[in-house]
């Protein structure tokens, strides 16, 4: 049978990549999507999740609009500014083409807690944006703890962060919510930081391979990819020359082969105060906290096996 999941997203120039791996390796059931405010306004990042299913070919796939600010911080992030390396990386609209497609009418946070409630068999969660619509949807149903079998997050750092010194941007834009799905109490909760998605870094001759599959998702995979190392190049250079990473599509590769990423149980826990740190997740690899795991984090990942799982699935995109 193949595994059903649910696919959180701020689409983003990696979301987008995530979308499409989701969508078309035979393994896998994305059965919904959901939006929510992050590397670009909602509206935004609901039409370029809706652009990618168009364009790949999967217009049956539903997306469902979810919160348009934090749960607590009302102007953060936004503004954002012309400088910020979130709007340079993803802009705003992905470089698609217009679709006609339309999110549905149910909110993201209504669509979650009716799906689990109502679930017959297991469907993975695997958010890849600021937790909004997660720790909204924990709000209004404690029992998803119970209901949602599995989640995996791109989000974190140990040793890197993005947006700051201490945060990656998913967690820095919503930490409220981050705490607040952290410390929910899932029994499979898996993390995959910075730490890891940096080690999964797909180069320009990679992006040239992609492009000549000549399928809509190479051609796709090409351009947004591209995009990316343009920027990394220019303001966030990467170990690998001319590359860069893209987080969210690597959680889609671990459930599609779970050794893309090597794993570490660990306490996680979110700083939600710290006038330098806010957005950190904190992560325990010594146990000096005392806090029970909650957590698989991953510190490392493997590059080839990620681009081969993303061109095999890619190449069969007629
Ligand atoms: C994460 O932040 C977003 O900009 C990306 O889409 C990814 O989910 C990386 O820090
Ligand atoms: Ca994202």
């Amino acid at each position: 049978m193949k595994r059903k999941l649910i696919l959180d997203v701020d689409t983003g120039t990696d979301d987008a990549v995530a979308i499409m791996l989701a969508a078309l390796h035979e393994d896998l059931d994305l059965i919904g999507v959901t939006t929510v405010n992050g590397n670009a306004e909602l509206h935004y990042c609901t039409d370029n999740s809706l652009r990618v299913l168009d364009y790949i070919g999967k217009p049956e796939i539903p997306v469902y609009a979810g919160c348009p600010k934090p749960l607590v911080r009302n102007d953060f992030p936004i503004p954002r500014t012309k400088n910020d390396l979130t709007e340079k990386i993803h802009g705003k609209h992905l470089p698609l083409p217009e679709t006609a497609l339309k999110a549905q009418k149910q909110h993201a946070v209504e669509y979650l807690v009716e799906t689990y409630r109502n679930a017959t068999d297991p469907i993975t969660l695997v958010p890849v944006a600021p937790l909004t619509n997660i720790a909204a949807a924990l709000a209004v149903e404690p029992k998803l703890v119970d209901l949602i079998p599995e989640v995996v997050i791109m989000g974190g750092g140990h040793d890197v962060g993005n947006v700051t010194p201490a945060a990656e941007f998913n967690i820095w834009a919503d930490p409220e919510a981050a705490y607040a799905v952290f410390n929910a109490g899932f029994e499979k909760l898996t993390m995959v930081p910075l730490d890891a998605t940096h080690k999964a870094l797909v180069t320009a001759t990679q992006c040239r391979q992609f492009d000549e599959l000549g399928t809509p998702a190479g051609k796709a995979m090409a351009a947004c990819t591209g995009h990316r190392i343009g920027i990394h190049d220019k303001i966030q250079k990467m170990d690998v020359e001319h590359s860069a990473p893209v987080h969210d599509a690597l959680c889609i590769a671990h459930l599609i082969q779970p050794e893309v990423i090597t794993l570490e149980e660990c306490p996680v826990d979110i700083e939600t105060q710290g006038a330098l740190t806010v957005g950190r997740t904190v992560v325990d690899k010594n146990r000096r906290g005392g806090k029970p795991v909650n957590c698989k984090v991953a510190f490392d990942a493997n590059a080839q096996l990620f681009v081969d799982i993303m061109m095999d699935t890619f190449a069969k995109n007629k």
